[in-house]
């Protein structure tokens, strides 16, 4: 059987959307019709790719309207009596083709205080922690970078404000690194301010498209909001810190 895929094919200068035809077969991904376009008609088409198992987060692109990794996407999830419409992501600047240049999360990411742990008990020389606490963070490293939570959210989609808002990808990092038991940095000022936590309105598409299933809105950024607002709306905690000059009241 043949199916037809529309591909967006062209650069920042401009471009068209360019229909192939290629035969498929039982148990193919997006991802694999994407190699057999490129091997029979269209040597020169730019797709990112690396592990074809989920797990490095290179393939995302926009499949039939939805930010989607291509090698976890069968064909036979989507409709095919129509051509399936590939798209780069559009919240990042294009390079060429179905490629766009995600290097903005890595300078986001490079902004962010990093681990900071106290030094080992002094009690017994360790870093024990409650399997709990662990439990709460591990759903955050689960995450394999492939932006596709950034590429939904309006706030960098439709707003463009890749300046004020660092998107939620980062917004699970900063969860991770605040909810750690063992880290003793302070990021509040800089998630109310640099980090623009402010800017979400819980819509919750980040959650919806993360192939990881990390419940991104829920688990980390109503958190971050809570600690964010106890930090700096609660009246009682402000009068605390004036009189206190604590630094950091709630880890
Ligand atoms: S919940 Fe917040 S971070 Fe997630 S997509 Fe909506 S506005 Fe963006
Ligand atoms: S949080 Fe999920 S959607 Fe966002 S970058 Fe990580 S794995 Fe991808
Ligand atoms: S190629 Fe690695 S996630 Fe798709």
């Amino acid at each position: 059987m043949k199916a037809d895929f529309q591909i967006w094919r062209g650069d920042a200068s401009g471009g068209k959307l360019v229909t192939y035809s290629t035969e498929i077969a039982e148990g193919m991904v997006v991802l694999d019709a994407v190699h057999q376009i490129q091997a029979e008609h269209a040597n020169d088409l730019a797709v990112r790719w690396n592990c074809k198992a989920g797990k490095c987060g290179s393939c995302s692109a926009e499949i039939n309207g939805i930010p989607k990794l291509m090698c976890m996407t069968r064909l036979n999830e989507l409709p095919l009596n129509k051509p399936v419409l590939l798209l780069p992501m559009k919240a990042f600047p294009l390079i060429k083709d179905l490629v766009t240049d995600v290097s903005w999360n890595f300078r986001v990411k490079k902004k962010i205080k990093k681990f900071t742990p106290r030094a080992a008990d002094a009690a017994d020389g360790t870093w024990r922690i409650f399997q709990q606490d662990i439990d709460r963070v591990q759903e955050f490293r689960k995450c394999i970078e492939c932006f596709l939570c950034q590429d939904v959210c309006h706030v960098l989609r439709e707003h463009q404000l890749h300046d004020a808002f660092i998107g939620p990808r980062f917004l699970v990092h900063v969860a991770a690194l605040e909810m750690h038991p063992l880290d003793t940095e302070d990021r509040l000022e800089d998630v109310k301010k640099a980090n623009g936590i402010g800017y979400c309105n819980i819509t919750k598409c980040c959650t919806t498209v993360c192939p990881e299933e990390i419940t991104i809105t829920d688990n980390a950024i109503i958190p971050l909001k809570e600690r964010v607002a106890d930090r700096f709306y609660d009246p009682l905690k402000m009068l605390f810190r004036f009189l206190f000059r604590s630094k950091k009241i709630i880890k």
